[in-house]
């Protein structure tokens, strides 16, 4: 069956919730649906969540499905981020700076697109693991769209520095060159990783390289490390990595990429609702998959 017979399936099965999903191609692994319906339930709001495999060609047509069945929200994953930005009516200044879009809201027919990905990761950064970010020097390895992201919200609590360190370093210069901001922000090669790090409050490493399942490889040494910095992870699979282990070892604080996943769901679910996002019974439920 077509996906947007589907969602119309769906949606009328589900005809008196509020209904909100994710798409992307695969989707079958998403942890969103259990994550975001565990926070209705939390939350006591009448509402259901789906996932849907929506592949790139039926993306225009499943959108607007949505604005026309009255979805009131979307998370966007992979491949879909940027595409879905010509298929919206509206996108937040941030998101359309930093060039993706991971969440939709549905005004009254009106789709309005956010990013959360970014300042999800700095808010799981600030409540996990560094209050203050603001003058710390940061390294972050790898110069993908991840990192583009997590930048971007970086920049705005004004750390003293950072640098974008990259295999490919045309790369990391480009990034750097494309986002604007009284912050120092400069680009490196593989051989200054060992002397930015040693020098560094905080390092985030948003490559894959450690990830299941290859979990005994890592981008960065801990010993590299200055004594009680923070070293962090956006990969959730290991929760923690080989990095965040030898970070850990050599009196580092370790920062796992769960809480990313966790707080760009947070605050999709505040932009939808307008409440409070019940983080601890939403991580209870990823954690109990993942374990
Ligand atoms: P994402 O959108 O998830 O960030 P991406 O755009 O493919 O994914 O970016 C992956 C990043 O990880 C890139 O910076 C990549 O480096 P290159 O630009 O040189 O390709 C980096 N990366 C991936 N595998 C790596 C490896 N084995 N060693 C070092 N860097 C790696």
């Amino acid at each position: 069956m077509d996906v947007v017979q589907q969602l119309l399936q769906w949606q009328q099965a589900h005809s008196s919730k509020a209904l909100y999903c994710v798409i992307g191609d695969p989707i079958k692994q998403s942890k969103s649906p259990l994550m975001l319906n565990r926070a209705f339930e939390e939350c006591s709001i009448d509402a259901t969540y789906g996932a849907f495999q929506v592949a790139p060609d039926q993306l225009p047509q499943f959108v607007q499905a949505v604005r026309e069945l009255g979805i009131l929200g979307m998370n966007v994953t992979i491949p879909h981020k940027l595409h879905v930005m010509e298929l919206i009516d509206e996108i937040d200044a941030d998101a359309l700076n930093l060039g993706a879009v991971n969440t939709v809201v549905n005004r009254n027919g009106r789709l309005i697109g956010y990013n959360t990905d970014g300042i999800g990761y700095v808010r799981s950064l600030k409540e996990e693991a560094v209050a203050n970010i603001t003058n710390k020097k940061i390294v972050v390895v790898g110069a993908g769209g991840a990192a583009r992201g997590i930048i971007y919200a970086l920049l705005q609590e004004n750390p003293s520095s950072i640098y974008v360190i990259n295999r490919t370093v045309a790369k990391a210069k480009e990034l750097v060159a494309s986002l604007q901001s009284n912050v120092p922000l400069l680009a490196a090669g593989q051989a200054e990783l060992e002397q930015l790090c040693n020098d560094a409050d905080i390092v985030i490493n948003t490559t894959s390289v450690g990830m299941y399942p290859h979990p005994d490889e890592t981008p960065i040494a801990g010993h590299w490390m200055k004594f009680g910095a923070v070293a962090s992870d956006l990969i959730y699979n290991p929760l923690k990595t080989q990095f965040l282990l030898e970070a850990e070892q050599h009196g580092c604080i370790a920062h796992g990429g769960l809480g990313m996943f966790i707080y760009q769901g947070a605050f999709a679910f505040e932009y939808w609702t307008g409440q409070t996002a019940p983080v601890e019974a939403m991580r209870e439920t990823v954690l109990a998959v993942l374990q």
